[in-house]
């Protein structure tokens, strides 16, 4: 298992659209190790196949964050949302936008067609965290973002915070810290 790099939003690789899961093999089961790695190493409650840099119809969650809790991790792959319904505003976070957190409304409650990580198909009735997580996952398989969401000023906000935040980056990547030399 390998913890890969998350793509940081304004990579143009996350508005590209996931591609159907075909091959449930050995390569795809490593790339769900992986991804399940990555978004414990964050750690984050959600992840898609697209914010590594693979353009695949392909999500995992877990939404047990305690630290008592036991893991719950759900894989979802081609995953179809049937059917949906309320509406309530949740503050969320995105491993692709470190750092920020954006009030976003949301279904309250999916139904939601999926395959698992062995490709049998499952429905499954989701609300609270998860119904959300569904939501926002399912939107990096079609290349959304949680920016998109947002009205115009905290649109441009939050655009401009993640430009100065990615050019603080390059310019860390260019200088490495004093401790890191001699
Ligand atoms: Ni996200």
């Amino acid at each position: 298992m390998a913890v890969r790099p998350i793509l940081h939003y304004p990579d143009k690789r996350l508005r590209i659209p996931g591609k159907p899961v075909k091959d449930f093999g050995p390569e795809f089961q490593q790339l769900v190790d992986d991804m399940a790695e990555t978004m414990y190493a964050a750690p984050g409650v959600g992840l898609a196949a697209p914010q590594i840099g693979v353009s695949l119809r392909l999500f995992i969650i877990d939404t047990a964050t305690g630290e008592d809790e036991p893991s719950d991790l759900r894989v979802f792959a081609n995953p179809e949302i049937l059917s949906s319904e309320g509406e309530v505003y949740f503050d969320e976070g995105c491993l692709s936008f470190p750092g920020a957190r954006e009030e976003v409304v949301r279904n309250e409650r999916v139904r939601v067609r999926a395959q698992d990580r062995h490709g049998e198909t499952f429905e499954l009735e989701a609300d609270g965290l998860l119904a959300i997580a569904v939501q926002h996952e399912h939107d990096h398989l079609e290349g959304e973002l949680m920016i998109d969401k947002l009205g115009v000023l905290r649109r441009r906000l939050l655009h401009r915070a993640m430009l100065k935040r990615a050019a603080a980056e390059a310019r860390a990547a260019k200088s490495p810290p004093k401790e890191a030399m001699g």
